[in-house]
């Protein structure tokens, strides 16, 4: 099999599904480059803030979108250093207003196009584990693996709740359900890039299952799919023993 561009494996699904996690910890145990696709549009949705732009604004958040300064700064083992126009913004994003607004600017499709070609500019040697809404459906639809998480909304919001805890962010369940439930219409509502599975994504229900488990699932359809040269995996010891790589 000739490979033209390097391999790919989307994670798509709702909030709280536990996605970023398991897609970092996959993207850490294949020695591949990770996308937060969701920060890009919180940081979007900071810098409108910053730079007075209202959020239904979709020429200004357009250009803002395009000309967006902002850089990812990937650390070993850890989450990436977010920084926008020169301001560490990794924690700052994070918040539930910013999720929120995130998911309304994301819904303008002028928005959508201006981070399109900054989402597959991530695509590097020797992979990509990219994480979001419409990695499968829209931005990386030849991914050679297509994940999509489901999980039930108590046990997302569950999860969202000890997440923000944990940061020191204090917030509601019940208050955080509502805002779940919200964002969720939105981005499934859409006209543009909708959250949905991809037609050729495999389900995985993330109810009751640790991030290792899950994680675990993934590698197991790595193996199953046989789609990828074993030259991607820098960290071949696991591949070998799973038969992938020789
Ligand atoms: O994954 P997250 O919570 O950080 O994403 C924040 C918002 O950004 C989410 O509500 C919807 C939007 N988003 C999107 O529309 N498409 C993506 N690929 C990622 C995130």
């Amino acid at each position: 099999m000739i490979f033209q561009k390097e391999p790919v494996i989307t994670i798509d699904g709702a909030s709280g599904t536990g996605k970023g996690t398991v897609s970092q910890v996959l993207a850490s145990r294949l020695g591949w480059k990770f996308l937060d696709s969701g920060a890009l549009y919180r940081v979007l949705a900071l810098a409108a803030q910053k730079h007075g732009v209202v959020l239904d604004n979709e020429k200004a958040l357009k250009v803002l979108g395009e000309h967006l300064d902002v850089q990812f700064i990937a650390q070993e083992s850890e989450i990436s250093k977010i920084i926008l126009e020169g301001e560490d913004v990794t924690d700052v994003i994070r918040t539930e207003k910013i999720g929120n607004a995130a998911s309304i600017v994301a819904a303008l499709p002028a928005v959508r196009a201006s981070l399109l070609s900054r989402q597959r500019a991530f695509r590097d040697v020797p992979g990509l584990v990219a994480d979001g809404r419409d990695m499968g459906t829209v931005v990386f639809p030849d991914a050679e693996l297509k994940i999509f998480l489901i999980a039930s909304p108590e046990e997302r919001a569950l999860r969202r709740y000890n997440q923000l805890k944990e940061r020191g962010i204090s917030v509601t369940l019940s208050d955080l359900i509502k805002e779940l439930r919200e964002r969720d219409r939105r981005d499934q509502e859409r006209a543009v890039a909708p959250l949905k599975p991809a037609e050729d994504a495999v389900r995985i229900d993330t109810d009751h299952l640790s991030v290792e488990q899950v994680v675990e699932r993934i590698l197991f359809e790595i193996k199953q799919k046989k789609a990828f040269p074993a030259t991607s995996f820098p960290i071949t010891i696991e591949f070998v023993e799973m038969g992938i790589a020789e």
